[in-house]
């Protein structure tokens, strides 16, 4: 696995925190050349130079033109992963409708502007991998149902694709919750209380975390043979 990184370009939106950012090392110790692009630009430069990453960039994955701005100058992408997006949450009746578009604006049309402003600049040898979660197989009552359902596109999409730009090959990571900076962010103080009760539930116990995720991320875009999958890292959480 090691040595099919070795000297690949790999381009990581949302590589610069949380899970995107422990595949983006993990890709780098494994020889890869990896620019990571996240939304806040200092953050951006700021993770690249500490990382030692090969490049750095911003872009709001919502807005076609800085994903096009940001992989303008970028000669060929062996591995693609795209996995930049927030937690969309707010009920179907309730919610303001442009902002349950976000889901799907960072994910299925992310992807979509992404692969038109790479074209043929994406390896035909190559892989893109794209990110779920459980919310796709286990949906709750919690204002999460527009994103359960963007998640579960994102699967179907990589199966499409697989086929219509083979032989490239798509696959998409389906996490449990990870504790990662998003967690914070999303449940402010009552962060504690959740995580606890959620272990409590949990087979293993536990959340998973960035480093076991991105291990995921990084098997898939290694492992050839690995194409139109969904790989869940997730402990067992939808057994229960
Ligand atoms: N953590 C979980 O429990 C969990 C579970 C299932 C699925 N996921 C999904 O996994 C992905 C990564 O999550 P994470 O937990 O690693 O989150 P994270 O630590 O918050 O990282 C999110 C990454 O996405 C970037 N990003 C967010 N909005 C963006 C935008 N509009 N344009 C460009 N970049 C943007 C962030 O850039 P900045 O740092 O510059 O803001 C950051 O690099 C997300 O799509 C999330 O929905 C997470």
């Amino acid at each position: 696995m090691t040595d099919t990184l070795r000297d690949r370009s790999v381009v990581i939106f949302g590589g610069t925190s949380g899970i995107g950012l422990s595949a983006a090392r993990q890709a780098k110790a494994a020889g890869a050349r990896v620019t990571v692009i996240g939304f806040d630009a200092a953050g951006a430069e700021r993770i690249g130079t500490e990382n030692g990453f090969a490049g750095w960039r911003a872009a709001d994955v919502t807005k076609p033109e800085t994903i096009a701005a940001a992989l303008a100058d970028i000669d060929h992408v062996d591995h693609l992963v795209l996995l930049a997006g927030t937690f969309v949450a707010g009920t179907i009746l309730e919610a303001d409708v442009g902002y349950l578009h976000r889901a799907f604006d960072e994910r299925i049309w992310a992807a979509m502007h992404a692969l038109r402003a790479l074209g043929d600049r994406l390896d035909s040898d190559g892989s893109v991998t794209f990110i779920s979660g459980a919310l796709s197989d286990r949906p709750n009552a919690y204002g999460t149902a527009v994103l359960a359902a963007a998640s579960a596109a994102m699967e179907a999409f990589a199966r499409g694709l697989a086929l219509e730009l083979a032989p490239r090959r798509f696959n998409t990571v389906s996490p449990g919750t990870t504790d990662t900076p998003l967690l914070t962010r999303t449940l402010g103080d009552g962060r504690e209380a959740y995580v606890d009760a959620l272990k409590e539930k949990l087979p293993l116990h536990r959340l998973g975390t960035a480093e076991e995720v991105g291990a995921a991320v990084v098997f898939l875009m290694s492992n050839g043979f690995m194409n139109g999958e969904t790989l869940h890292v997730d402990g067992g959480a939808r057994l229960v």
